[in-house]
């Protein structure tokens, strides 16, 4: 009898490979090959046509009628919003986000809410004992709300116990990480597990119409724990960020089948849970009488909402000779290191003898690219240590020629910032101010640097 093949599979990206490495060849993991048995190969000869023996498909027009299904409020906007309207009945999110960043309680309150609201709702914690959730949905004030709890880890045990039981709405899984599945061999966590236990939850889903939502555990570099294959498996991801010690929350999507992913939910850890940030516009701007080299507001727009932010940057004179750090908080370090060269090659400004941090107030990540004229704005401010006027906000896309780009919803961006006082905007050519905001437009890094050391 042949010997089962084997194969290493790495935990983080689920590439298979033949030989075992230290490092994965594919995303360059450390230490995540794992041994696996490789599935039997099935006898397939070149004279094998696969032309016949199959079922005809019937082909349909793209304009045949469909049934959408009603979606389910959640009982928090912010959530509906990120899910693009509510959650599609039959579908499966996976949550992902930091340790202690608050899956768990956002998905014990929505759970709360809707079993408020009369829908069955099921949750179950791979993670917490059952006393450990009560404990926390009576301090979130849900000690009343009918949810349905279980503490378990068998994918088996549960859909048995689905299975018997009335139709559920929702289904909370937290989180896959815990779950293991009797279908295959191997502890909870690894790639192959979370698949199945993953595969079979979605199937659950697809088959009864209940919505499963995931909650799946991130590594450091930010990617959700194990296989990378989960989030095709599902119909939305969406990712809970924020900074732990700051008191806000994003709930961005980054796939949604069902919606849009533009939109993000907005919440605040308080003492009682997650509370709705609706207008949130004002929240990552920091109050200061007297201006500071290095400060910039910049108006985000996330979705279709404006939120404003500001953006620090420090620079610290090196020695010649020394290798100056940059580091980032809140936006793409790759993007620094672009603004930092053609600033150099564009406008003559060298940050080659200067340590180079920046900073995005209040634990948000800025992924708009807009910010780029407002991190340009604020490292020149630092550099030449000259502050930004206050009641200044800065925006636009910056090419690696130096010229300025416009920026999407420019009109939308200032009537915040004018509703918020801010006066004065370092914009791209041909953006038109509105009331009480007037524009300086600036063409190219070059005016940028002009108008913020004070030539023009
Ligand atoms: P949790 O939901 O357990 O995070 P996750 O499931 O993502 O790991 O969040 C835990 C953190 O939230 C914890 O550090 C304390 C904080 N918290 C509050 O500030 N207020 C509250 O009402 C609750 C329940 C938690
Ligand atoms: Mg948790």
């Amino acid at each position: 009898m042949a010997r089962p093949q084997l194969r290493y599979v790495c935990q983080a990206c689920g590439s298979a490979q033949p030989k075992w490495a230290g490092q994965c060849p594919d995303c360059g993991e450390w230490n995540s090959l794992q041994q696996e048995a490789a599935p039997a190969a099935t006898p397939f000869s070149a004279k094998h046509s696969l032309k016949a023996g199959g079922q005809k498909l019937a082909m349909l027009p793209l304009n045949a009628s469909i049934e959408l299904p009603q979606r389910l409020p959640t009982g928090f906007a912010e959530l509906d919003r990120a899910l693009g309207g509510g959650l599609v009945p039959g579908s499966a999110v996976l949550i992902g986000g930091d340790p202690g960043i608050g899956k768990s309680t956002l998905l014990l309150q929505a759970a709360g809410r809707m079993a408020r609201a009369g829908l069955g709702v099921a949750y179950v914690s791979g993670e917490e004992a059952a006393d450990q959730v009560r404990l926390r949905a009576r301090r979130l004030g849900l000690a009343d709300a009918p949810v349905q709890l279980a503490a378990a880890t068998s994918v088996r045990d549960i859909l048995t116990t689905m299975a018997s039981g009335p139709a559920y709405a929702l289904l909370v899984i937290d989180s896959i990480q815990t779950m293991h599945s009797d279908q295959l061999e191997g502890a909870p966590g690894t790639v192959s597990q979370v698949r199945a236990a993953a595969l079979e939850l979605i199937g659950f889903a697809k088959q009864t119409g209940t919505c499963v939502i995931l909650v799946g555990h991130v590594t450091k570099d930010g990617q959700i724990a194990g296989p990378r294959v989960l989030e095709h498996m599902v119909d939305a991801v969406l990712y809970f960020e924020g900074e732990r010690s700051h008191q806000y929350r994003l709930l961005r999507a980054v796939k949604n089948r069902f919606g849009g992913t533009d939109e993000i939910g907005v919440f605040a850890m308080e003492s009682d849970g997650l509370a709705e940030v609706p207008n949130p516009s004002s929240l990552f701007l920091t109050q200061r009488d007297a201006p500071v080299a290095g400060a910039v507001v910049f108006p985000a727009l996330e979705g279709t909402r404006p939120v404003l932010v500001e953006l620090q940057a420090l620079t610290v004179r090196l020695p010649s000779g020394a290798t100056p750090r940059r580091a980032v908080v809140g936006w793409d370090s790759g993007r620094l290191a672009m603004l930092l060269a053609v600033l150099e090659a564009r406008a003559g400004l060298s940050f080659a003898n200067h340590e180079v941090y920046l900073n995005a107030a209040g634990g948000i990540r800025v992924i708009d690219p807009a910010a780029d004229m407002a991190v340009a704005a604020a490292l020149v401010s630092a550099l030449l240590d000259k502050p930004v006027p206050t009641a200044t906000i800065a925006f636009g896309e910056i090419a690696l020629s130096g010229e300025i780009r416009a920026a999407a919803h420019a009109g939308l961006r200032l009537k915040e910032s004018a509703k918020l006082g801010f006066t004065r905007a370092l914009a791209p050519p041909d953006t038109r101010g509105v009331g009480g905001l007037t524009v300086a437009p600036c063409a190219t890094v070059g005016a940028l640097v002009d108008r913020l050391a004070g030539k023009q």
